[in-house]
């Protein structure tokens, strides 16, 4: 079979398209820091994950299969507790990734959790989190949804439209007034942070930007809404308002856009106190806390991260006069993303002579809609055995009646591989099995946990039965 080869990245004189592909790494079996789990080795040429081999992961749980290092989610938890140091508090994201086992073990770290719709605050009720120390938000929450949330006794709920706090204002018109509550959750009056459009322009892909003026979230700051809001939360005797609220992004790798979100929210807080008289106890900036995906991907270190957003916000509170809120972050991505690597198998490898080698794999844009919906890219790495052979350019693809059914654009394999042979795609544990659908009625994949040499299903993989119950003719 004829394939491209590429020992130094595309040559001189090859048909490429026009997306370039970076050149060929180094050495094909690396599974370099950052971007693979922190537990992550090759032991007789085979990937380990949690200390097991993938090959015998993929022989008792089927391909394609998440593989979830439990060590890693918890590290990640502790470096952004750490960083944020005990003042501060870290909530994570339950739709990067939302299931009990997930969500108990970043309960059991320390972290709080943040759900976006009635069915995440139900997982994370159900996983034993304890009600105060979750926050639901959400740009169309249903009436039985802010229902659920406010009997449960959640810590905080982020209002994100007049509809919303009109809906709250009913939900709690004859809970009993007075000065607002003590520590989250010792009252059923809720918490309610209010949540801005800062207006920022968050350089990173338009669908995972959310603070420009033209979008669907939050108040505005620059038509006055937010300032509105924050005026008919205080209004209501049910409600305690207790902040504000900003999401400007995900993937975001610098804080510039950050800092001036902080300086809108701050000057609004000021606002606040000379109309109301009321100094804001909460700033939640919300997360999007970008990692690394390929080589090209060079993240701050967390500690960094905390350090600069920590400065931003005492930098802006003491310049404005005011006390300094509780900050809180929200990360998803930065928490499970790099945990967790996706296992499929080679099904067809097709040369597309001058151009490129198609390998065909047994999922595709069903677990991993994130490089067709964001164009987001992907590393790869023949995980069965390692390889000496020289690196071929490929492109892997699904198995989905899509051309858009692309999981890693521009992928370097070796050359001598082989349909049956494992392949591996890292940092797939944020918005892959979150995003997965059952496209071409495939069923979506199992999410195993690695750890302590053990390996458990934590969400099992659907089976066709799944999927025809739910067809009632
Ligand atoms: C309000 C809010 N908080 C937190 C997050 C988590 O973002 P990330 O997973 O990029 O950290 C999101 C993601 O879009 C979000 O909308």
């Amino acid at each position: 079979m004829s394939r491209v080869a590429h020992p130094a990245g595309p040559r001189h004189g090859d048909v490429l398209p026009a997306d370039h592909p970076p050149a060929a790494p180094d050495d094909l079996n690396a599974l370099p820091e950052g971007i693979w789990p922190r537990g992550a080795r090759r032991s007789g040429g085979a990937l380990t994950l949690g200390g097991l081999d993938v090959r015998d992961l993929a022989a008792e749980f089927g391909t394609p299969l998440y593989v979830c290092d439990e060590a890693d989610v918890r590290s990640r938890c502790h470096d952004y507790l750490e960083a944020f140091g005990p003042d501060d508090r870290v909530f994570y994201a339950a739709k990067a990734f939302c299931s009990r086992a997930v969500l108990r073990w970043v309960s059991e770290e320390g972290l709080g959790v943040d759900v976006c719709t009635g069915g995440e605050l139900e997982v994370a009720l159900s996983a034993g989190v304890p009600p105060e120390q979750i926050t639901l938000h959400g740009n169309n929450k249903a009436p039985d949804e802010l229902s659920r949330a406010v009997t449960a006794g959640v810590g905080h709920i982020v209002a994100d439209s007049f509809e919303e706090i009109a809906r709250l204002a009913y939900l709690t018109d004859s809970f009993p007034a007075g000065p607002p509550p003590g520590p989250p959750g010792a009252t059923t009056r809720p918490n309610v942070l209010v949540r801005v459009t800062t207006g920022v322009e968050a350089h990173t892909h338009e669908f995972m930007a959310t603070a420009h003026d033209d979008q669907k979230f939050g108040f505005s700051l620059a038509s006055g809404a937010a300032d509105e809001a924050v005026r008919r939360v205080i209004a209501c005797p049910g409600l305690s308002f207790a902040g504000l609220h900003s999401h400007i992004g995900s993937q975001i790798f610098d804080t510039a856009g950050f800092e001036v979100a902080a300086h809108r929210v701050v000057s609004l807080a000021v606002r606040i106190r000379d109309e109301h008289g009321i100094e804001i106890a909460e700033l939640d900036l919300g997360g999007g806390f970008g990692i690394a995906y390929t080589d090209e991907d060079d993240p701050p270190e967390v500690k960094e991260l905390a350090q600069s957003l920590r400065a931003i916000v005492d930098g802006q509170c003491r310049a404005a006069g005011l006390t300094r809120p509780r900050l809180t972050v929200e990360p998803g991505r930065g928490i499970v993303g790099p945990s967790t690597v996706s296992l499929y198998t080679v099904g067809t490898i097709k040369n597309v002579d001058g151009l490129r080698t198609y390998v065909s794999v047994d999922g595709g844009m069903s677990d991993n809609i994130r490089t067709a919906l964001y164009d987001a890219e992907y590393v790869c790495a023949l995980a069965s055995r390692a390889s000496a052979a020289p690196p071929m350019l490929s492109r892997v693809v699904g198995r989905h009646c899509e051309s858009g059914d692309i999981v890693v654009r521009h992928a370097y394999l070796p050359d001598d591989l082989a349909p049956g042979d494992l392949l591996a795609v890292p940092a797939t544990g944020a918005y892959c099995r979150s995003l997965a659908s059952n496209y071409n009625h495939v069923s979506r994949p199992a999410v195993v946990a690695v750890g302590a040499g053990a390996a458990r299903a934590i969400v099992r993989r659907e089976t066709l039965d799944d999927l025809l119950r739910l067809d009632v003719g």
